[in-house]
């Protein structure tokens, strides 16, 4: 097996069970895209497929350690280079979306291949399942119109939200269309950016018994 093959059967053994809306199809999702942006921008396939496969397998919400670290060192077991090995890390310490107040550093074009992949499969009609999804199984409720939503100037603030579901189209969905690098992933981001907007504006018109 190579060593992107190994990379692909670990990624789903360890998110196979995972309910929250980071399970192994949308690593799938993530690395089908992530490879699509590679070959329009002409990224480094490897790189992509390995960062795209691990961005995920130590995350924060599940992981207490250094989970870039991890996937660097990972990586030298399965006999990885140094260069690879440490440009995956980057790409993974970096990957993540911290809030609507902080800024985006990502140095390498396969990292901005990984990171648009990772931003589109949290848009349009994916991305609603799954912030439904992951707001059910944190018990949040779906919407309070008592309840602003905030725009959060650090990771720490952002991640000890218990805001109501709809808060996070606010505070991320909508956002990322400005947040993305490559031209061939704002195309994409378009429509699905629309559908987010005509979801919402059906939201609000059900709830006040309008539509
Ligand atoms: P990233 O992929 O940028 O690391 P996260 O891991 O924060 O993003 O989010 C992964 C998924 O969980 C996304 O679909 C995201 O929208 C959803 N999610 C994260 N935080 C919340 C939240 N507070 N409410 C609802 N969905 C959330
Ligand atoms: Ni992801």
């Amino acid at each position: 097996m190579t060593i992107v093959e190994t990379a692909a059967v670990f990624a789903r053994e360890k998110l196979e069970q995972e309910g929250s809306g980071h399970d192994w199809w949308h690593i799938y999702r993530v690395h089908s895209m992530a490879l699509r942006l590679a070959n329009e921008e002409g990224a480094d396939s490897t790189v992509v497929s390995l960062a795209a496969l691990l961005h995920d397998v130590w995350d924060h919400k599940w992981y207490a350690g250094d989970g870039a670290e991890a996937a660097r060192e990972w990586l030298l077991q399965q006999g990885a280079d140094d260069a690879l090995a440490n440009h995956v890390h980057l790409i993974i310490s970096r990957v993540s979306y911290k809030g609507a107040g902080v800024a985006d550093d990502m140095p390498s074009l396969e990292g901005r291949c990984v990171q648009d992949a990772d931003r589109l499969d949290a848009i349009g009609a994916i991305g609603i399942a799954r912030t439904f999804a992951y707001g059910g199984s944190k018990g949040r409720l779906l919407y309070d119109p008592a309840v602003p939503p905030e725009m959060h100037d650090s990771f720490e603030a952002y991640k000890s939200t218990t805001a109501p579901t709809l808060n996070h189209f606010y505070e991320k969905l909508l956002l990322l269309k400005d947040r993305l690098h490559t031209d061939s992933a704002k195309r994409i981001a378009a429509e699905r950016h629309a559908f987010m907007e005509q979801f919402l504006s059906r939201f609000y018109d059900e709830w006040d018994g309008a539509a």
